[in-house]
């Protein structure tokens, strides 16, 4: 660093760090005794039984943790902080975005959990069914996973961005019996259709989905619907009727609790697979160390939706978990205007925030005056999440909106983590702007090279965990033999997990994320597969052939770019069919993977293998120098896709 005013490393704040939840302490327990420390860290929760072995790996990859344990997940989030005379507590300020809002304590969410959970049972669902939940960011549809997580029932959460196309082919994957679902929902003030989704989704007579017994609706926008008699049920006129007293049962800690599809390196989305003592765990104890959560004076909000892992983890497990008060925020960032999330902040005196950088880039390029005309200063904590934070977003985020007072923790972690793997702590850490620094206590991480040898510091390498942890993924629903080629594959002998991202440690030995280096894409921190959308593309009657990449974008991180070649026959080349492109990926995807650009290309650039050379592509789409073209069969077809860019 030249510039001596601006600091290479950020050391907490001194008041910060005398009361933080995390001391050395936390490390050399881990260090000390790797499995003991997770015993401890399972010992916060409640146990209905207690397990007899922490670790049986014997089976690996497929962990069991705690065996012998069994818990309720959701009594330890709901009915044990009421147990514990903390019924009055806030567990959710709701703030939906046209302006109602709603507070729910402890002691509401466990009626409203009891009152679910007693439907459910009474619709015949019974431990290890599955639901599915398409929904948008209402109290119900945390409501609707506790009483899955009650009940034993696995729930399988669809972005309710997502198409009928995804949101059918996740609930004939998962085989779901009950889908949860609203009327519609709000986006930029307007009411749109869900339901509707639902219906062309599960279709009709021999398309039906053929495992969906029950769609349960909650009204939430009043819009008209259409109604399947002896399939549709109303939310108010049932689960809002029916008893709320519910006496939890205890399940075993590898009990499956959610399943969540994600995209993976080939069309077809990846039901990742959760389970119960050890992911309750792991979420809960990063939620109070990294957090550094403190349940009598904190109000947590995560920008997250439902939708992601990012939303089950720390919107609802994580901090239920912990007895904290959190904010629930129906809507996008700029409706009405661009200062509804600090309107919130303000008016509920968030102290920890926790969003992804794509949302801070947008935050600058709206302007400081925005932040600035607001009270932050309950703010102590900020977190990132998502994607790489450049070290520019990382500094305006902790100046602008941290007042240069608050810590910032940059967590790495994946949907197959399951919980934060690598993150500063925020009471020890000085942190350094753009990296995640270490892992946490308790978790193992290695940068190695292809042989599986640690690169020196400075040298990029493939982000490896080398030792099991709690909240691992268990599987890939319905399909064993994939979770081991895509995790276990690549380093078999040493039998470590591969995360798909590259990193590196810098010159003081920390870690940096950057990213993914297969063939998944991160738009606004949502994971997109490259053959997903190339499958979609080569849906449509005029494509042949179709190459997908993730360019560099300033607000985004990456943008979908993609270069397709026409069939021979196709007639229209011009605008109309690029917008019929774009619509086809909205449709068998969701609108947030309709590619930035479409370029119709005479050829794509290939290896003499036949495998098309993305990393070229990649420079093309961002006006690079093209790199090493020297495997390329024709090089020559770089003059013809430059010429035909749109
Ligand atoms: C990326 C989201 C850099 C990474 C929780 C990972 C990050 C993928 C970070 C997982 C971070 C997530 N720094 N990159 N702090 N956090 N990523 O499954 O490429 O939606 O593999 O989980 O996001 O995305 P997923």
């Amino acid at each position: 660093m030249t510039d001596e005013t601006v600091p290479s490393a950020y050391p907490p704040p001194a008041d910060f760090a005398a009361h933080a939840n995390a001391t050395p302490a936390l490390q050399d327990a881990a260090d000390a005794d790797r499995l003991g420390f997770w015993a401890d860290q399972a010992r916060r929760l409640h146990w209905h039984k207690d397990f007899d072995e922490v670790l049986d790996w014997s089976g690996a990859p497929f962990a069991k943790w705690f065996v012998g344990g069994r818990l309720n997940v959701a009594y330890n989030c709901v009915d044990r902080h009421v147990e514990a005379g903390n019924g009055d507590r806030v567990a959710i300020h709701w703030v939906g975005e046209p302006g109602d809002s709603r507070d729910i304590t402890y002691s509401q969410l466990q009626t409203e959990v009891c009152c679910a959970a007693n439907y459910f049972s009474s619709l015949g669902l019974v431990a290890g069914d599955r639901v599915a939940i398409y929904m948008p960011m209402v109290p119900e549809a945390l409501i609707t996973m506790l009483a899955c997580a009650r009940l034993g029932l696995t729930h399988s959460v669809v972005f309710a961005g997502f198409s009928s196309t995804a949101l059918r082919s996740r609930v004939d994957d998962a085989e779901a019996k009950l889908v949860v679902t609203t009327d519609g929902q709000y986006r930029r003030g307007e009411p749109v259709p869900l339901k509707a989704n639902v219906d062309v989704a599960l279709g009709s007579g021999d398309e039906a989905a053929q495992s969906v017994q029950k769609v349960l609706v909650v009204q939430r926008t009043g819009i008209d619907i259409d109604w399947v008699d002896g399939r549709d049920v109303w939310w108010h006129e049932t689960v809002a009727e029916s008893a709320d007293f519910h006496v939890p049962e205890a399940f075993d800690s590898e009990h499956p609790l959610f399943l969540l599809y994600t995209s993976g390196t080939t069309g077809k989305p990846k039901g990742i697979i959760h389970t119960s003592g050890g992911y309750l765990t792991q979420t809960s104890y990063t939620f109070h160390y990294v957090f550094d959560h403190k349940p009598e004076t904190d109000v947590f909000w995560c920008g997250a939706d439902i939708g992601w892992v990012t939303g089950h983890s720390y919107l609802v497990y994580g901090p239920l978990s912990n007895g904290a008060t959190e904010i629930v925020y129906e809507g996008t960032p700029n409706s009405p205007n661009e200062h509804r999330h600090f309107e919130v902040i303000e008016k509920y005196g968030v102290t920890t925030y926790y969003i992804a950088p794509t949302l801070i880039r947008t935050f600058m390029k709206w302007g400081r005056e925005i932040p600035d005309a607001h009270d932050l200063s309950s703010l102590r904590l900020l977190g990132s999440v998502g994607e790489p934070i450049n070290p520019e977003a990382w500094r305006w985020y902790r100046e602008v909106i941290g007042r240069n007072n608050c810590p910032i923790v940059d967590t790495w972690w994946q949907t197959e983590t399951g919980a934060i793997m690598v993150s500063p702590l925020p009471g020890i850490t000085a942190t350094k702007p753009g990296s995640a620094m270490a892992p946490l206590p308790g978790i193992s991480a290695k940068i190695v090279d292809m042989a599986g040898n640690p690169v020196p510091d400075g040298e990029q390498g493939y982000l490896v965990l080398d030792e099991p942890w709690p909240s691992m993924l268990r599987g890939i629903w319905g399909d064993e033999q994939r979770y081991i080629d895509t995790y276990w594959s690549k380093f078999a002998k040493e039998g470590w997990y591969f995360a798909g991202d590259g990193a590196r440690y810098d010159e003081d030995h920390a870690l940096w994320v950057l990213g993914r280096i297969d063939d998944v894409m991160n738009v606004s921190g949502h994971r997109i597969s490259t053959s997903e959308v190339e499958s979609a593309l080569v849906g449509h009657h005029a494509v042949a052939e179709a190459a997908v990449i993730g360019a560099t974008d300033e607000t985004t991180g990456q943008a979908i770019v993609a270069f397709v070649i026409l069939r021979s026959d196709a007639t229209d080349t011009g605008a109309q069919l690029i917008d019929e492109l774009k619509a086809q990926v909205s449709i068998d995807i969701s609108p947030i993977a309709k590619p930035r650009e479409i370029n119709v290309v005479p050829e794509l650039p290939k290896t003499r293998s036949g495998k098309i050379m993305r990393r070229l592509l990649r420079d093309v789409a961002e006006g690079k120098e093209l790199g090493d073209t020297s495997t390329l069969v024709d090089p020559a077809v770089f003059e013809a896709i430059r010429a035909n860019r749109s």
